[in-house]
């Protein structure tokens, strides 16, 4: 194992960040040296945010701490990891349906890349119950997205609902 400085790679889709996000960086970057906070493709998710604006709102929020950098990558997670030299992927788990949707994630990863495994972080309990695809739906349908996200990410979707 090498000697340098502990890197894990923090990925999602971010759409958008959420209280839920910030709480696992943290808790990440309390752990390992340097975390990279990595917006992806998930084939799976139409999103509502570009891959600019996720960027531009992840960076944004974890501006202020040296250790925390975000980033962006259109390919296999794997790869990027490899790339970075990081060690691990950290991952938060809500509950026993979000294992479900990890387990085939992490075993499909860690056999294309042993050198990399998957952490998983329990969230706070205050933010234990946030979701993106959540957040989504509350505002789609006038609700209030306050309690959920970082100011930045409710000033963007204004702006955004407002077409500005
Ligand atoms: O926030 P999400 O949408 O749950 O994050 C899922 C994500 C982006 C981490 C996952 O879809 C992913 O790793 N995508 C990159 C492509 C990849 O590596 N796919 C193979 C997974 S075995």
């Amino acid at each position: 194992m090498s000697g340098g400085p502990s890197v894990a790679i923090c990925p999602g889709s971010f759409d958008p960040l959420t209280n839920g996000h910030v709480d696992l960086v943290l808790r990440s970057a309390a752990l390992f040296d340097r975390v990279v906070v990595t917006v992806m493709v998930n084939t799976g998710k139409r999103t509502l945010f570009t891959i600019d604006e996720r960027v531009g709102l992840a960076r944004t929020v974890f501006g202020s701490q040296a250790s925390i950098e975000v980033d962006a990558f259109d390919g296999l997670l794997v790869d990027y990891a490899r790339r970075r030299g990081a060690r691990a992927i950290v991952r938060g788990l809500r509950s026993g349906i979000d294992l479900e949707y990890e387990r085939p994630m992490v075993l499909m990863n860690r056999r294309m890349a042993p050198g990399v495994d998957t952490v998983f972080l329990l969230p706070g309990p205050e933010v234990a119950h946030i979701s993106s695809t959540l957040v989504r739906e509350i505002v789609q349908l006038g609700g209030d997205a306050g309690p959920f996200v970082p100011a930045v990410v409710l000033d963007r979707w204004r702006a955004k609902l407002e077409g500005r």
